[in-house]
């Protein structure tokens, strides 16, 4: 039995209390899902800026009426302390991933990613604290890794953060270690490296690129690469971002406390690969993407080249064992693309 097994059964015998922030995104939504079917009460704060309703109301309609029960929403802000107490209020387990998300939106937005991403997190800090939580896992990024070139990237070494994201979420990672040397508040960050899957939002100038990929494609509509298509990067499908949550949120490994992760599969795909993997799963259902042809447009400003993780440490010190790869997410999450994408 893996760990993740054997901590799924755990929580369908013990009953916790968990709150994810972000929970009407896409991530967040996902975690939503997995704890419901596995018979936590979860609480969730939202905010709405960039998650949706609907992403909830389709949680309902999977974990149905009697798990929904265990869900508690609180519309708030992680900018103000309060909805932060309020939520953190009588909390096991928090699964800090309310954030303003995308490099690009970052440049364009330096202030208000500021306040979201490194304000909101030292409130969700303070209250964690105060409500004595037992663990606080926060979403944390690749982009940390800024420009070291060095691959696979090791959690050791950081490069110089190329966007004010990446400044926001080392400063995450900083905070949170000064959190528990100070007050003794246990954290566990997960660096994740492009994350995908269904409820990834494929609409919006700052949409990533596989949910903006398959939308285009189904639609008919032109598809752009920047660049030559041959950045590339370590895409993790939302299963196991799920399994490494609960693996951090519950491991009692002293040596695994305080630490971040980083979580993707030590794989390396580039932008001319997913496009031509995409392509031809789609082929099957929509005929008239046997010619498509992407564009390829201007390399984007903050990104870096390459990305590819090395896992040995999550898998050492948290028994993370990665459940899908890519193909087998792509065809996953294509399947809730096209049941949800208007062609
Ligand atoms: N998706 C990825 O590939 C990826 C990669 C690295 C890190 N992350 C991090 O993971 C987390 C979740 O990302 P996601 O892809 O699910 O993004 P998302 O935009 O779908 O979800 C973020 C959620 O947080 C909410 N939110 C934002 N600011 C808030 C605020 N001030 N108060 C309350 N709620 C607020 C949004 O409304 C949204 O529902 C983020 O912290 C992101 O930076 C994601």
């Amino acid at each position: 039995m893996t760990k993740y097994q054997s901590s799924q059964r755990h929580l369908k015998e013990h009953q916790y209390c968990w709150l994810i922030t972000g929970v009407a995104g896409f991530i967040g939504s996902n975690l939503l899902q997995a704890l419901l079917k596995l018979n936590q009460r979860v609480i969730g704060l939202d905010n709405f800026s960039t998650g949706y309703m609907h992403n909830l109301d389709q949680v309902k309609e999977q974990v149905g009426a009697q798990a929904w029960l265990n869900f508690r929403f609180i519309e708030g802000d992680i900018c103000q302390l309060e909805d932060c107490i309020k939520a953190c209020y009588k909390v096991d387990y928090v699964l800090h991933h309310a954030a303003l998300g995308s490099v690009p939106r970052s440049i364009e937005a330096p202030i208000l990613t500021n306040e979201n991403n490194i304000s909101g997190f030292v409130h969700m800090l303070v209250a964690s604290r105060d409500a004595s939580v037992k663990r606080f896992v926060y979403a944390a990024s690749s982009s940390t890794y800024g420009d070291n070139p060095d691959l696979p990237k090791v959690e050791s070494m950081i490069g110089r953060p190329l966007s004010p994201y990446a400044v926001t979420k080392y400063v995450n990672e900083l905070y949170a270690e000064v959190f528990s040397s100070c007050y003794g508040t246990e954290s566990i960050g997960l660096r994740y490296f492009n994350v995908f899957g269904p409820r990834q939002d494929p609409n919006g100038a700052y949409a990533a690129v596989i949910p903006q990929w398959i939308a285009a494609l189904i639609k008919g509509q032109v598809l752009r690469i920047n660049g030559d298509g041959e950045t590339s990067r370590d895409f993790c499908y939302i299963e196991n971002v799920v399994q490494v949550n609960i693996l951090a949120a519950l491991t009692d490994a002293a040596e695994a406390a305080n630490q971040v992760y980083n979580v993707a599969l030590n794989e390396r795909t580039s932008l001319n690969q997913l496009y031509e993997m995409i392509r031809s799963l789609l082929v099957r259902k929509f005929p008239y993407l046997k010619k498509h042809k992407p564009e390829y447009v201007a390399f984007r400003e903050g990104d870096i080249r390459h990305s590819q993780a090395d896992i040995s440490k999550a898998i050492r010190l948290l028994g993370y064992t990665p459940t899908h790869r890519i193909d087998e997410g792509l065809k996953q999450a294509l399947d809730w693309y096209i049941a949800h994408v208007v062609a």
